[in-house]
Formats: structure tokens, C-alpha cells, sequence
């Protein structure tokens, strides 16, 4: 069994930092629209979290765009494989359409979205009340759409870290691998950061099918 890689530092720091920011979100909107006395200050909040989602997601579509990925643990199969990418690509086109869908709600009821409280930015969309009733409907699906896939992504990484014991949580992890776990071990709970370019082509050389490779690596 191949031991699995880990994600390049930018991206486990982008990774985390955007999965903080969108519990919160998800938390604030729901909280937000059930609550009277708190809405403006948590409608102000929300805003501003929003567009930090929009640019730190913006940055990590390029990085993504721009770096391999690792390759998957062996204990993932073809079909597995192109759930996880798909998924993936579904979190991307969530994450992304969420605060630009967001920012066109606010826009289309006639206001400009506040960041910090004080920074105007332009309207993107005409004042219209039936175009302000769609994009609401449409916050609403994708914010209930993103509950439901990071719920699976979240559910499939710990059924693998957790009942096959292949290490996959620690793809995006920090932690240093124990000191008295055997290099190679796929069961580890940890690993060791090491360099992606040259676990990649290491792999590369070493792979009996060069075309299941390709899949997972560059077109990931
Ligand atoms: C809002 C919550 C989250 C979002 C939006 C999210 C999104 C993503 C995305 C888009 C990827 C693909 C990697 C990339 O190309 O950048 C990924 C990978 C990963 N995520 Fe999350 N994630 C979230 C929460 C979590 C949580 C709570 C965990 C831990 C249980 C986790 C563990 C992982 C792991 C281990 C990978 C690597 C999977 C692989 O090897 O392909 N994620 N995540
Ligand atoms: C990833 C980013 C975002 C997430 C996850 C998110 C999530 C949510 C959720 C869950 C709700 C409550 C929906 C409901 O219960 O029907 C909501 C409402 C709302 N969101 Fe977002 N949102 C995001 C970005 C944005 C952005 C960037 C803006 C504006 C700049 C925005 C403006 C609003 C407004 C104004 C409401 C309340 C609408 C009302 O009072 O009827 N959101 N959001």
C-alpha cells in the first residue's frame, strides 16, 4: 500500500482557514435571519466574513489551479476517486458562487454591501424585486447544498482516517509524524511534510499504470 502525501503548507493553511470561516458563516446566516434583536449587527458581520470567503477562495482556486495534487491513498478506488473529485469541485463552485450570489442579493434590493462597516463596495446587480426574490431562494439552496456536501466530505475523510486507518486526514493536517512510526506506514496517524513535486514524479517512475496516475495527480 502507497503511503499517502501531504497537501503543499498554503494549501492546509487556506484549507483551514476557509473551513473555519464557512461553519461560521453558516452559523451566523442561519442565526441571523431567525433573530430579531441582533440582525443589522450580524447582517454587518456576515458581509464582511462573505467577502473574505470570496477572495481567500478566489486565491485558493489559482492555488489550486496552479500546484499538483497528491496523489489518493490505494484504499481509494476508481469510482471513490472520481466522487472525491467531483465533491471537490462542487465545494469549489459552491464556495465561490455563495458570497458572488450573496453580493447580487444585496445589490439587487436596492443597497451596497458594507465591509468593516464603512468600506462601500459597488452594486453587480440592477435593483429588481423579482431578481432580489430569485438570488434569495438561491442563497438559501446553496447554503442548505453546502451543508450536505461538506457533511459527506467531512463524513468520508473520517470513515477513511478513522475504519481504514489509510492516514487521510493527514493529507491536510499539520501535525509532525510520531517520532517511532515507521516511515512508509499507510495506518499512520501522521506524517511528515515532504516535498509534493518529487513525491509526484518519485511516483511517476514507479507506477505500473501511468494513465491512473495522470488522474491523480495533475487533472485533480
Ligand atoms: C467548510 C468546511 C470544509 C470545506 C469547504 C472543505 C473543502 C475541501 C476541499 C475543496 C478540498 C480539496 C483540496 C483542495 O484542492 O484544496 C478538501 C480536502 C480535504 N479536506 Fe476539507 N473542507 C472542509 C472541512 C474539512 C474538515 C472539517 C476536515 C476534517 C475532518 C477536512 C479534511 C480534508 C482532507 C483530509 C482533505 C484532503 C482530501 C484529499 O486527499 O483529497 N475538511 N477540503
Ligand atoms: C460562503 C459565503 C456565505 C455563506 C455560507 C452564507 C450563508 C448564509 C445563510 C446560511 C443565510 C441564511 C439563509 C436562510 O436561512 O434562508 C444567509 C443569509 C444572508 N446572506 Fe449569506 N452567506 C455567504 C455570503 C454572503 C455574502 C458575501 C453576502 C453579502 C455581501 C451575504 C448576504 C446575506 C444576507 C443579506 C442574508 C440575509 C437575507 C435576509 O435577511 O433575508 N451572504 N447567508
Amino acid at each position: 500500500m502507497t503511503a499517502p502525501t501531504q497537501f503543499p503548507v498554503r494549501t492546509r493553511i487556506l484549507h483551514w482557514l476557509t473551513a473555519l470561516l464557512v461553519f461560521s458563516m453558516l452559523f451566523i446566516g442561519f442565526v441571523m435571519v431567525n433573530s430579531l434583536g441582533s440582525y443589522a449587527a450580524l447582517r454587518g458581520i456576515h458581509m464582511t466574513l462573505g467577502v473574505t470567503v470570496l477572495v481567500i477562495v478566489v486565491a485558493r482556486t489559482a492555488n489550486r489551479l496552479t500546484h499538483r495534487v497528491p496523489r489518493l491513498p490505494d484504499t481509494v478506488g476508481w469510482l471513490e476517486h472520481k466522487v472525491v473529485v467531483g465533491s471537490e469541485l462542487t465545494l469549489y463552485a459552491l464556495l465561490l458562487a455563495q458570497p458572488l450570489v450573496g453580493w447580487a442579493m444585496v445589490s439587487a434590493a436596492g443597497q451596497s454591501v458594507m465591509v468593516l462597516g464603512s468600506l462601500h463596495l459597488p452594486r453587480i446587480a440592477p435593483f429588481d424585486a423579482n431578481l432580489y426574490f430569485i438570488l434569495r431562494q438561491t442563497h438559501s439552496l446553496i447554503a442548505y447544498a453546502l451543508v450536505a456536501v461538506i457533511a459527506a466530505h467531512v463524513s468520508a475523510v473520517l470513515l477513511h482516517t478513522l475504519t481504514l486507518r489509510d492516514g487521510m486526514l493527514s493529507r491536510m493536517a499539520f501535525a509532525l509524524r510520531r517520532k517511532d512510526a515507521p516511515a512508509n506506514a499507510a495506518s499512520s496517524p501522521t506524517q511528515e511534510p515532504v516535498d509534493m513535486q518529487a513525491a509526484v514524479h518519485e511516483r511517476a517512475d514507479a507506477d505500473p499504470d501511468p494513465g491512473r496516475h495522470r488522474r491523480s495527480s495533475s487533472n485533480r
